[in-house]
């Protein structure tokens, strides 16, 4: 689905919507005939780059998993998100980087963690024809430490706050909202009272669309989320096909005819 065609639809009349990451240009492929959005998370910090948060992704990074991305796609949105430190304080910063992310990847939008605090840069995007998908609930970008990913929205507090970043982003110009880990009751909620699409990981089955991190899917960390589900084991499988090459290599029955030259 094409950005223009989304922003068109009634939240009410939105199939839910398939999303996923991609870090790579054949990931990507392979998930264009799946998916309505492709996003370059910076969760890549983690899952491609091995760091225990995502805090020291950069600019730079985001650019060029964006720009491999790009090019296994033809229909669906591509999103890419901004990296910590280059939006939150100042939206003149804010533009200038997200203009630097568009051109140089020709993304269809981007992301930014953060809700009423970001207001002023999600605004000054918006009004310079920038797309933007926003992020409340559990905004990894503020966790320092792996053991502080958790639950978000239990106490009232936390829940007015929440409420709160939506109607900030939904104000501010947002197109659609990922909501993390929270609980079921309030994702239910802020899928109820939300005008723009809410896509939810960790958050409930009621809402607008879902995303995961492609490698949690495809079960290839050795650890995931619990609100994330593995599809498939491929670290498991990649074991089973990394042992035979070597076992072929020592027999020495690999390389065959097949793969020599005459
Ligand atoms: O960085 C990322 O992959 C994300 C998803 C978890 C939504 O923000």
């Amino acid at each position: 689905m094409k950005l223009n065609k989304l922003l068109l639809k009634k939240k009410s009349k939105i199939k839910p919507l398939v999303c996923l990451t991609a870090s790579n240009t054949y990931t990507a492929e392979i998930l264009d005939d799946f998916c309505d959005i492709i996003l370059v998370g910076d969760s890549l910090g983690m899952v491609v780059y091995g760091e225990k948060t995502t805090k020291k992704v950069s600019l730079d990074m985001m650019i060029n998993h964006g720009r491999a991305v790009r090019k296994g796609i033809k229909k669906s949105i591509l999103v890419i998100d901004m990296p910590k430190g280059t939006y939150e304080k100042s939206p003149s910063k804010a533009l200038k980087n997200a203009k630097k992310i568009k051109k140089l990847t020709n993304c269809d939008a981007l992301k930014l963690e953060g809700g009423h605090n970001i207001s002023k840069s999600i605004k000054i995007l918006v009004k310079n024809n920038i797309p933007v998908m926003s992020h409340i609930g559990l905004q990894p970008q503020n966790i320092s430490n792996n053991k502080k990913f958790r639950v978000m929205g239990r106490s009232i507090k936390e829940e007015k706050k929440i409420i709160y970043d939506l109607k900030s982003v939904e104000i501010s110009g947002s197109f659609s909202v990922v909501l993390e880990s929270v609980t079921k009751k309030l994702a239910n909620k802020i899928n109820k009272i939300s005008k723009i699409p809410v896509i939810g990981i960790g958050a409930s089955d009621k809402c607008d669309g879902q995303i995961l991190v492609t490698e949690d899917l495809l079960g290839l960390l050795d650890k995931s989320p619990k609100f994330a589900k593995n599809y498939e084991n491929l670290r498991s499988k990649i074991k089973i096909a990394v042992k035979k090459y070597r076992s072929e290599v020592l027999k020495r029955s690999f390389p065959s005819k097949n793969n020599t030259f005459k």
